[in-house]
């Protein structure tokens, strides 16, 4: 098969690498000249575990392409993903000006019956307004050619993406066209062939999918932050009641680590888009509302421990932070907790001195620039490094190396023995044996 994906984020780059691979020729189309030059050179715009070789490998076999034209990818194919940005607009609700830009230049310059797939993350009742795009085109240019839209939403997880999208555990397909469901069925079966996991469904049901799925994930993370909470002022430790509650199947293990908030270009902004939805249909989404106040409040909570040590004088302190990016195997810090434990520590007069494995060149983005020249904020080139002399470490990304550390050297090395433990990766007690003063999430000092 011939296909166009057009934007090369996080989802367009890995939809076009890994169809690629299994043999389609493939052109991932993007407006950034830039982006799309460093490709070709093998450049990518993102870290992601394993993609960088297959975008490599298929470029140079002539498999995947990168071009800014999407009449000339066109040419040759007549299945389009759609993979284009959705960002949350002032009132929280997804911005689909790329995703209807995209639509039209489709539209304008459509020549056969074709296939258009939205896997951007988008409303329902997008894909009509994407039908109906490009059918407004078509009728300007006095065509009448047949096509097809379908919602097929993408589920995978940053710093596993690659491994995601080759083994899927369902793909999600809405449409109701019979020649748009047998295409979806040849492009994805060499990704399923020992275990067909097609689910088709209504355009609109599949559009609901996506986000029912993102804020199902957020419900459980939010709530078993509120149980942590609860659990500080009952002296309970929330890690042995994860694995109490972890172990009834109906509730499981996955997606209950009491932490810092979550963060990333999704459940934040899916979350939101939802409780936007929710309102221009009129409707009170309550329980959506508690799940992103609860992880307003989270990420803060770091901060609080921080300050609540030092009685609330930060003034002239130095404070370590462990891990910048919102999780481990991404270098992306949207939306990362880190974000809003530094800025706090900055404003309240502290300084900080940060190491992360990889995000240590998105993370001055993120900040003033002269917060870096008066060293107000310090990125570090190692996680010993980060601790000497500070008043503080906040472990805020669980990074592999960050989950055993050298507790011996971290004492010598700290002023002051204080570890603020974002992500409940070590033990309470041995910390204290080992004369730290301790605080995790969920768990007593
Ligand atoms: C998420 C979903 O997991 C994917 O299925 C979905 O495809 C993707 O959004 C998307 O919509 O594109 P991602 O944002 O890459 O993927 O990250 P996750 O691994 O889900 O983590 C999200 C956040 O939740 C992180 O900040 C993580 O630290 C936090 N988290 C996760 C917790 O605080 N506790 C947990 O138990 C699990």
């Amino acid at each position: 098969m011939n296909i166009t994906v057009v934007g090369t984020g996080y989802v367009g780059l890995v939809t076009g690498a890994c169809i690629a691979e299994m043999g389609n020729t493939v052109y991932c189309v993007d407006v950034n000249r830039d982006k799309i030059e460093n490709l070709k050179k093998g450049i990518l715009p993102i870290y992601e575990p394993e993609l960088d070789t297959i975008v490599v490998e298929n470029h140079a076999a002539g498999r995947l392409q990168f071009t800014t034209s999407l009449k000339e990818a066109m040419a040759e194919t007549d299945v389009y993903f759609i993979a284009v940005g959705t960002p949350p607009g002032e009132d929280g609700s997804a911005d689909l000006r790329y995703v209807l830009d995209v639509a039209r230049e489709i539209g304008s310059l459509m020549e056969r019956p074709s296939v258009v797939i939205n896997k951007s993350t988008v409303p329902v009742g997008t894909a009509d307004k994407v039908r109906d795009t490009v059918r407004q085109q078509l009728e300007a240019r006095g065509v009448d050619i047949e096509f097809d839209v379908v919602s097929n939403p993408e589920f995978l997880k940053e710093g596993a993406a690659v491994d995601d999208f080759m083994h899927p555990d369902r793909i999600i397909v809405g449409t109701d066209s019979a020649r748009a469901r047998q295409i979806m069925d040849e492009l994805y079966a060499p990704f399923i062939r020992n275990h067909p996991r097609m689910m088709f469904m209504g355009v609109r049901d599949a559009e609901m999918t996506k986000y029912a799925a993102n804020a199902m994930l957020a419900t459980k993370i939010s709530f078993m932050n509120e149980v942590a909470s609860l659990c500080e002022r009952l002296g309970v430790d929330v890690e042995n009641v994860r694995l109490g509650i972890g172990s009834d199947q109906r509730i499981g293990f996955h997606f209950i680590y009491a932490g810092c908030g979550y963060g990333g270009s999704c459940f934040p902004k899916d979350v939101k888009a939802l409780i936007s939805i929710a309102h221009q249909n009129d409707f009170e989404p309550k329980l959506l509302q508690a799940v992103e106040a609860r992880n307003d409040l989270q990420k803060h909570s770091l901060f609080n421990k921080v300050s609540a040590h030092f009685s609330g004088d930060l003034e002239g302190r130095t404070i370590a932070v462990w891990g910048l990016a919102f999780k481990p195997g991404t270098d992306d810090m949207r939306e990362a907790p880190s974000v809003v434990l530094i800025n706090s520590l900055i404003n309240a007069g502290a300084k900080v001195r940060a190491f992360d494995p990889v995000a240590h060149e998105t993370a001055p983005r993120e900040f003033p620039e002269e917060w870096f020249t008066e060293k107000k904020l310090e990125i570090v080139d190692g996680q010993y490094e980060a601790a000497i002399d500070a008043d503080a470490l906040v472990l805020v990304t669980e990074w592999k190396p960050f989950r055993r550390p050298d507790f011996k050297a971290l004492k010598k090395l700290l002023r002051t023995p204080v570890i603020v433990d974002g992500r409940n990766q070590y033990d309470p007690a041995q910390t204290q044996r080992a004369g730290f003063h301790y605080y995790g999430i969920g768990r007593m000092p």
